[in-house]
């Protein structure tokens, strides 16, 4: 009687055991958001390291190990801007694919565009390790990688591959390059132009990176004699590609600058004819809410802290730039009010990283589908007549973030 009872009650457990497993993939199959964001990637990050979880996430997206993804783009989020068609305004931000490894199986996650890179011309190997931080209490990441590169030839090999695949997703999903320079490298400009030829012909925009705070000096590239100089040879580059269409060229700035330079910022890049402005890389700054004891690490801080500070510059830039340019706004975007903030601001488009890191692959349909509620409720009938929708609604003045000192 006793041995009955013991094996009826193992059996139970078995049982319980087996439908608990089956149901919590059912769970991570079907992109459960709640469970993503509270269970799976809390309890993943309890045993996993930062670097190491990203390559791991960057494998699984690579072999198209990804949620199931029934959501379907509404017509009201298609953005028209710098000749190409995004079929949804949120991208995949620079840093998660470095190497163009992933592409594909990011599309499938429901961003609308995606951004590999920053590639360097050679491979470099980047800082030592460790070198990436979960801030998890400020829902925020530090990362001093320092642009670790297979480099050019690399990952024009690699998206040489799919090129065939990409011609077709360009129609409503384009493929960024973000560009950057050898640490060791003593000629910037000519690393950068290196970028634009090899890998120019197979991007739909390219993304001149001068703001990643890991590789000395490449910051001081922002300034302005410096950055008209660097913009002048790349955008020569861009005009000696043969192409149909004229290949966008975007800058992507710190959030880290003073007044002064996001005036000669926005004077050069209007100046020269660059396509557009990525606001923004991470920050140097570490905001007095930090509560996580990783904030004294060195390097750039992303996610929520950055939120404020991004969307304050993307407002600036709008400003500056007379809303001439288009703007892609980034940083701390992890949900539709958090997109719809930087699109009110001034971005046409959105990126995010360090929202995946905390949520997983659901932060994606999630941010797409408040958006579109938030566009209704508002009044909008697409992202275009949102964009900027501050500046109309208030008074027409310049409104200054605070100088950050580096
Ligand atoms: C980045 N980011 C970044 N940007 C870039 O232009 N080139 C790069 O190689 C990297 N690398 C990188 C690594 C890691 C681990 C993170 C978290 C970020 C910056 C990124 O593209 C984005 O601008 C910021 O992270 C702000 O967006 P989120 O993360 O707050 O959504």
């Amino acid at each position: 009687m006793a041995g009955r009872l013991k094996k009826q009650a193992k059996d139970a457990v078995k049982i319980i055991g087996c439908g608990s497993a089956l149901f919590l993939g059912y769970l991570t199959a079907s992109g459960d958001e709640c469970f993503y964001a509270s269970a799976l990637m809390p309890v993943l990050q309890r045993f996993v390291g930062a670097e190491t979880a990203h390559l791991m996430a960057v494998r699984l997206i690579g072999l198209g190990l990804v949620p199931r993804n029934n959501y379907k783009d509404p017509t009201s989020l298609e953005v028209h801007v710098m000749g190409r068609k995004f079929q949804n305004p949120v991208g995949m931000a620079a840093g998660f694919d470095k190497h163009g490894e992933a592409v594909d199986g990011l599309y499938r996650l429901g961003f609308g565009f995606v951004e590999v890179g920053t590639v360097t011309p050679k491979a470099q190997d980047g800082n030592p390790k460790p070198r990436v931080f979960r801030l998890e209490s400020d829902q925020a990441v530090i990362n001093r990688y320092g642009f670790n590169s297979c480099g050019l030839s690399a990952v024009h090999e690699r998206l040489k591959a799919r090129e065939h695949v990409q011609s077709e997703l360009t129609k409503g999903k384009p493929l960024g390059i973000n560009l950057g320079k050898n640490k060791l490298s003593p000629d910037a400009v000519s690393d950068y132009v290196e970028g634009v030829r090899t890998l120019g012909p197979l991007a739909d925009y390219l993304v001149v990176n001068v703001s990643s705070p890991n590789t000395p000096g490449l910051r001081d590239l922002q300034g302005k004699e410096e950055l008209r100089h660097l913009l002048d040879k790349v955008l020569k580059e861009r005009d000696s590609l043969r192409s149909e269409n004229r290949l966008p060229v975007l800058v992507k700035i710190a959030p880290d600058l003073t007044t002064q330079d996001k005036q000669d910022i926005a004077e050069v890049i209007m100046e020269v004819g660059v396509d557009g402005v990525m606001v923004s890389n991470t920050t140097v700054s570490r905001p007095d809410t930090l509560k996580d004891p990783n904030k004294a690490e060195t390097g750039g801080l992303s996610g929520q802290p950055l939120k404020e500070l991004s969307t304050q510059t993307v407002r600036e830039m709008y400003t500056l730039t007379q809303g001439k340019l288009p703007i892609v706004g980034v940083g701390g975007v992890a949900s539709g009010q958090d997109a719809m903030d930087k699109i009110r601001a001034g971005a046409s488009l959105v990126q995010l990283y360090t929202a995946l890191v905390y949520q997983g692959p659901p932060v994606v349909n999630k941010i797409k589908r408040e958006l579109d509620d938030l566009l209704k409720a508002q009044g909008f009938t697409c992202v275009a007549e949102a964009v900027g929708a501050d500046h109309k609604t208030t008074e027409k003045t310049v409104k200054t973030t605070p100088d950050v000192t580096p």
